[in-house]
């Protein structure tokens, strides 16, 4: 299969995947424009957690021409980050984040996830998107909540109980913060990045932003699929 086929089946893929989903929400596939001029072109990215991952991710959606504030709760810590991210990029507080964001990326450590959900679900859920990168991992997080997550049928699942209401997809779980910046816009094949989620809408933002910043996004399905994208499952790797 030649690489132009091979883009059009997966094309064809991701269109049934999402039930036919109209072609224009895919149409960055085709083009890889960046944030100016693509369908994200006036989507704004907080980040909730702004340390390896959150920092890594939000500088690449800057650097890509997204307004991006990062969030902390000491966001007078970031002033290196936003430095280096460029002048797209800005520091607040969580609050201040999910006030700004069309799209909100929550990359905390998992024990975290509860309580951003008390404190800030409501604003989550009039968000357009909730990309959820956060893994819970029992030797950082413990095995109580690794358990718990498990038994909601995994970590998809449970970010939606614990956040209830929000465009949930999930995202970017098992690729290394290091790695990030290496990755987007490699020469050659693009590198894939399984998603998981239930909501259409947030499915194809998910899409136009992954797409945008240089990597190819792959529907693996719905969020209960979200438990195998965490590191050391199967397509977690
Ligand atoms: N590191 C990776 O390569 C990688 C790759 C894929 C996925 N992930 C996942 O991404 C998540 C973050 O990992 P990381 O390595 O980036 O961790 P990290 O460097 O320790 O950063 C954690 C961030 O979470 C924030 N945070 C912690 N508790 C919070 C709370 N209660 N409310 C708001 N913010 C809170 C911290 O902000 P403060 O400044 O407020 O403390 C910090 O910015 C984890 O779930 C991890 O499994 C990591």
């Amino acid at each position: 299969m030649t690489r132009a086929q091979s883009f059009f089946h997966r094309r064809a893929f991701l269109d049934v995947a999402l039930g036919g989903l109209a072609l224009g929400a895919i149409a960055p596939f085709s083009s890889g424009v960046h944030a100016q001029t693509g369908a994200g072109a006036k989507v704004k990215i907080a980040t909730i957690g702004a340390g390896r991952e959150g920092g890594a991710l939000g500088s690449l959606f800057a650097k890509h021409g997204y307004s991006v504030m990062f969030s902390s709760r000491n966001p007078d810590q970031l002033k290196d980050l936003v430095a280096s991210a460029g002048p797209n990029a800005k520091a607040g507080s969580v609050a201040e984040a999910v006030g700004f964001g069309d799209a909100v990326l929550l990359v905390v450590p998992y024990t975290a996830v509860e309580q951003i959900g008390k404190d800030y679900g409501k604003g989550l859920a009039e968000k357009r998107l909730l990309l959820d990168v956060s893994n819970p991992i029992a030797r950082r997080d413990g095995d109580e909540i690794v358990n718990w997550v498990e038994q909601q049928g995994g970590a998809g699942l449970a970010t939606a109980k614990l956040i209830p209401g929000t465009h949930l997809v999930r995202g970017f779980n098992a690729i290394g913060s290091g790695f990030l910046a290496k990755a987007a816009h490699r020469a050659g094949e693009p590198l894939g990045v399984p998603i998981a989620g239930d909501d259409r809408d947030a499915v194809a933002l998910a899409i136009t932003l992954i797409t945008d910043i240089g990597f190819e996004p792959v529907l693996v399905g719905g969020l209960a699929k979200g438990k195998y994208l965490v590191p050391g499952t199967p397509l977690g790797g």
